[in-house]
């Protein structure tokens, strides 16, 4: 049921905050993490010397995304790969790996093959998964659910939100049991995430019938480019999976830093480009860096579409657009950058007359290898 929303995509988008919500429900007591599937599960944590976050598409960019906190708050190194990859390269694990998988529907094939295989090995598996009761989760050592609610469009929204909050909440829990997080710091954590949903709110009620108006007017864009540092650069990348999975536009997501190396050849005049700022206050050393990027390619003649902190003014002279998102802590900025890039995804499969539940040739899962 599509609760009166023109699409599911539409009603899904609408959930993201509630998805935030949803998932951290219940797993935060006395401004800590308690996560309580995971409770005399310590030793799963406690021996590991490494952690392969495995996944495909959407959800390994959730997994990049949440690379950064892991490696933050557990101080144990992170690796995050396609589960199509790391399954067919011999890769080095053992007892003191834990491999994370994410995945939505719980149900995709190479994530499947991926996780049985980490088993066979002897590492330790956790599932991070949408779905109760699903083949993933069935076949990890540990689960840790998100609950964005069931998620029908192809084109995957409130599960991604949702997979970097479980992921942040997992990082957390992880940072305590072995001690390389204090409780003040987690706390403080904790804090952040409990004021996403309504940041995700506010981004829909300010800037979703704009940024809806402004896809439509580009409709005939034929290729897209999305630029991010650091926790952006996943971002871009999701931003740019998702325009072309349902709008059929060449789009690509790049590493800012990775411009002169290559990529600001594409740069000619009037090619659009969405650039996610980091934030001025947070990181004034990242975000002096984006925005020479931004000069770069504005001299070039790039259409500069700008994800930028409300008040961020650096960005005006160099932006034709500015799409604002709510003040949050650098690692906090992903789950608020995305959702512009997903309306936007969104309003161009709509404005072009598009399906935007089921573009062709793609399934919801994809259960074959
Ligand atoms: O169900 P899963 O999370 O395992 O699915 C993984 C990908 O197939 C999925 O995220 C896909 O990339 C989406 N259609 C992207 O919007």
């Amino acid at each position: 049921d599509k609760g009166g929303w023109p699409s599911f995509m539409a009603k899904e988008v609408s959930e993201e905050p509630e998805a935030v919500a949803n998932t951290l429900r219940g797993r935060m007591r006395d401004g800590q993490v308690v996560i309580p599937e995971l409770d005399g599960l310590d030793g799963l944590f406690a021996g590991i010397t490494r952690i392969i976050v495995i996944a495909c598409g959407t959800a390994a960019y959730a997994g990049m995304v949440g690379k950064y906190a892991l490696e933050q708050w557990t101080r144990v190194p992170v690796d995050v790969e396609l589960a199509h990859e790391f399954r067919y390269r011999d890769p080095v694990i053992g007892a003191d790996t834990l491999v994370v998988s994410i995945s939505q529907s719980g149900e995709t094939m190479d994530t499947l093959m991926a996780v049985k295989y980490a088993r066979e090995r002897g590492a330790k598996t956790l599932s991070i998964c949408n779905t109760q009761g699903a083949t993933i989760p069935r076949e990890s050592d540990a689960i840790v659910y998100t609950h964005a609610g069931p998620e029908v469009a192809v084109a995957s929204t409130k599960a991604f939100v949702a997979q970097i909050t479980a992921l942040y909440l997992l990082a957390l829990h992880i940072g305590r049991v072995r001690g390389s997080l204090s409780p003040t710091e987690a706390a403080q954590q904790v804090l952040e995430l409990e004021a996403i949903p309504d940041k995700i709110t506010r981004i829909l009620h300010l800037e979703q019938a704009r940024i809806e108006q402004f896809a439509a007017w580009m409709a005939d864009t034929r290729s897209v480019l999305f630029l991010g540092r650091h926790v952006g650069y996943p971002i871009a990348l999701e931003g740019a999976l998702k325009l072309k999975e349902i709008s059929y536009i060449h789009a690509e997501g790049f590493a800012a830093g990775e411009l002169k190396h290559g990529p600001i050849a594409l740069i000619e005049p009037g090619q659009p480009v969405f650039v996610i700022v980091p934030s001025p206050r947070e990181s004034a050393l990242l975000h002096s860096k984006v925005v020479s990027n931004i000069q770069e390619i504005r001299a070039r003649g790039a259409r500069v579409i700008a994800v930028a902190e409300e008040g961020d003014a650096a960005v005006l002279p160099f932006a034709d657009e500015v799409l604002r998102i709510p003040l949050a802590g650098p690692l906090f900025e992903p789950l608020l950058a995305v959702v512009p890039l997903h309306i936007f995804a969104m309003g161009l499969a709509t404005a072009k007359g598009l399906d935007v539940d089921q573009p062709r040739n793609l399934a919801k899962s994809v259960t074959v290898e």
